[in-house]
């Protein structure tokens, strides 16, 4: 799981918004880490310590004097214990007492005491959100290296709406995996194409295949939670799309072509070609809908080669780091590698195709020029974590990527 291992204490403050942290909390275990909750006094009128001490089986912390800390420094030893602390929901309040460095309450002091990142997720009413107090003390924070979670934009417990709502509890689960994975693409600009395409025969029929997207689709947030830039460009699918990945949608192999080329101007380091692209167009495509009693018989439909967006940008001029992914039911290694040839690209993925399309998880096999190397059964999340430390070693990108 994502977050295995990870410590977490999270900081509940007094906002309408720590109802969610309670989610919060639960969706943090789900990801695989162990959740240390304290609060501060306020925080518990909202929601009582019960109910996070229910969800993460562990005692809640409100008050410094509290002595079920062997030594009564309890926030000396629950700030020692932290990979990260979260502070969600962060008032306005707290927010100045951090930008201040006061020690006040338990939740502040050991944030004064950490060693460890602490990111904070600020949820307020928007008038509060845009005071100049508010945002002097944010700024400050921001210089101080703390990280700022949102707020988001929309309606608001008190009826308004604009910036101040606290991100969502999987928004948040999701920013803290990106937090703790190790930045080996930083500043490199990746193209991610995912999913099937779609090849009409009138308006109303298609010829399609069975991809889901979701290897694509995990590729691309992998790549982003490594500090890259990414373009997404995503044939249909309902899959939601990766929080800071930048999606273009399109329905056949000509338009996802088109945009892919487009995405790789002027500047691409590294291209991953996911996508299940359709190997033929059908050329006499109706206008209107082909109706059974005018057709009279069955309909002959003519088809034309689409053109191979992997080996159109693999022999670019400047062409990037080019990845392909090759679905294969036999001999996965001997038809990847004359795959890899054929297409002109350094990294070949080979899959079992029809037995992953639609499923969490995968099994992959890495071909280049020195050989092979299995990447064994995994989620798909996993397995494109994997390829992508894969490919930034290749490239020579993760000399410098620091994990906190
Ligand atoms: O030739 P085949 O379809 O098996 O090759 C698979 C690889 O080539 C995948 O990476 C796929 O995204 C890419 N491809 C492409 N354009 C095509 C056909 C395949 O980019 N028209």
């Amino acid at each position: 799981m994502e977050l295995d291992k990870r410590h977490i204490v999270l900081g509940v403050t007094g906002g309408i918004a720590a109802y969610k942290a309670a989610e919060l909390a639960r969706e943090l275990l789900r990801a695989g880490a162990t959740v240390q909750v304290v609060m501060t006094q306020a925080a518990a009128r909202f929601v009582t310590p019960v109910t996070f001490q229910a969800l993460t089986a562990r005692p809640v912390f409100c008050d410094q004097w509290d002595d079920r800390v062997g030594n009564n420094m309890a926030h000396i030893e629950l700030s020692r214990a932290a990979d990260a602390i979260l502070i969600a929901p962060a008032s306005a309040d707290f927010l100045g007492k951090l930008a201040n460095g006061l020690c006040d309450d338990l939740l502040s002091t050991l944030c004064v005491a950490r060693e460890c990142p602490l990111l904070v997720a600020p949820a307020m009413n928007v008038q509060m959100w845009s005071n100049a107090a508010v945002q002097r003390n944010v700024a400050r924070l921001r210089d101080d290296g703390v990280t700022l979670l949102g707020p988001a934009s929309g309606d608001q417990a008190c009826g308004e709406t604009g910036p101040g709502r606290m991100l969502e509890a999987l928004e948040l689960v999701e920013e803290l995996v990106a937090f703790f994975t190790p930045k080996r693409l930083a500043g490199r600009r990746v193209v991610v194409t995912a999913g099937p395409t779609y090849e009409p025969i009138d308006p109303v029929r298609g010829i399609t295949n069975r991809s889901s997207g979701k290897m694509g689709f995990a590729v691309a947030r992998a790549c982003r939670h490594a500090g890259a830039q990414v373009q997404l460009v995503a044939g249909p699918t309902a899959l939601p799309t990766p929080a800071g990945v930048t999606r273009r949608d399109v329905l056949t192999a000509r338009e996802m072509c088109d945009a892919t080329l487009a995405a790789c101007a002027p500047a691409c380091d590294v291209f991953i070609a996911v996508a299940a692209v359709a190997d033929w167009q059908v050329t006499n495509a109706s206008e209107r809908k082909l109706k059974k009693d005018e057709v009279g018989t069955t309909p002959e439909l003519a088809f034309a080669e689409n053109p191979d967006i992997l080996r159109t940008v693999a022999a670019l001029p400047e062409a990037p780091y080019c990845v392909g992914f090759a679905a294969e039911s036999e001999d996965l290694q001997r038809n990847g590698e004359a795959k890899r040839r054929r297409k002109g690209v350094p990294l070949l993925v080979a899959n079992i195709g029809h037995q992953t399309f639609g499923r969490d998880d995968n099994e992959l096999l890495l071909i280049d020029e020195h050989g092979t190397q299995p990447l064994g059964r995994a989620s798909k999340d996993a397995l494109a974590r994997t390829l992508v430390a894969e490919i930034a070693r290749r490239i020579g990108a993760d000399e410098s990527a620091s994990t906190p």
